[in-house]
């Protein structure tokens, strides 16, 4: 059967916004891509996969909670995908072989790079939690040479074990890892990548690591300023970024792997913002 479907598969995934960029992209493009969400049972998600390209389908994003299950189900993983230990992108091979890789990282660069102009080759860089998340994001970061890489996460153990992961990315980077209290700035950048938001919650990080040149960057995203970037805009940070720029360039490049045309993404990131 030849088609031409796409589709986010998470759970829940009601509130995905990827249907509504990928289509945005097609239209764009011009490329024959239709794009919906599947939400995959909880104990189901491999069958889900299987069924999917069974179909026909030609490739697959995925989310919450399946993006280590998806990493462990393929039969090859890119460079970037196999160091991310998660993939959030999926596809299959000339010889029906499942392809894993992770555009999450290049998503997160690309957007403060590109889309907000911040280098961050030699500057100082703080990021924030050491869960699947930041895991997704290190390698891609430290290709940019920041001056200095600080994980910095409650749990100060899982920090040191990225910092100790990612050593032989670092280069001439200094990386290292060390708990909340302890990141003592101030920071050119500092990327929020815990999930404390979603109970409420701040990373309890010092007051100081933030000045009136420091870029914050929250890999959430909110229809106002999300909680950890109104901190920072109290503390006085000279920009704020959320992540809804990352979510559109992760799917941009998604897009580019599977049908190797680079959608253009600044009026997507226009469009989804005021809509
Ligand atoms: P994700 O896929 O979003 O990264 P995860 O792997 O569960 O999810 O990681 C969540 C991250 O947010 C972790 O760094 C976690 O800290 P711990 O490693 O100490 O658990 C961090 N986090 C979650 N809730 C938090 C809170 N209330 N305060 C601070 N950090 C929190």
């Amino acid at each position: 059967m030849h088609n031409n479907l796409y589709a986010v598969v998470g759970n829940p995934v009601s509130h995905s916004k990827s249907p509504r960029i990928h289509s945005l992209f097609a239209a764009q493009t011009g490329e024959p891509v239709e794009y919906t969400a599947i939400q995959a049972p909880l104990e189901e998600f491999a069958e889900t996969v299987r069924e999917f390209f069974a179909k026909g389908g030609k490739g697959l994003n995925v989310t919450v909670p399946f993006k280590e299950q998806a990493w462990q189900l393929a039969d090859h993983r890119s460079g970037r995908a196999e160091k991310a230990g998660a993939a959030n992108t999926l596809y299959q091979d000339g010889q029906g072989h499942l392809v894993a890789d992770n555009t999450d990282g290049v998503g997160l660069v690309t957007d403060l790079t590109v889309n907000a102009g911040v280098s961050l080759a030699g500057r100082r860089v703080l990021v924030l939690g050491a869960g699947g998340a930041v895991r997704g994001v290190l390698g891609p970061l430290l290709a940019e040479k920041p001056g200095a890489l600080v994980v910095a996460n409650r749990t100060v153990v899982k920090a040191e074990g990225l910092a100790s992961l990612f050593r032989d990315e670092a280069g001439d980077s200094e990386l290292s890892a060390c708990g909340f209290a302890a990141a003592t700035g101030p920071f050119d950048i500092i990327i929020n990548g815990t999930s404390a938001s979603l109970q409420g919650d701040l990373p309890p990080v010092a007051p100081g690591v933030v000045s009136s040149s420091t870029v914050v960057y929250d890999m959430m995203y909110a229809a106002g300023d999300t909680p950890f970037n109104a901190w920072a805009r109290q503390q006085g940070a000279g920009k704020v970024l959320d992540g809804l720029g990352m979510l559109v360039e992760q799917a941009a490049e998604s897009f580019r792997v599977w049908r190797d045309v680079k959608p253009e993404t600044a009026s997507v990131i226009a469009e989804l913002r005021n809509h």
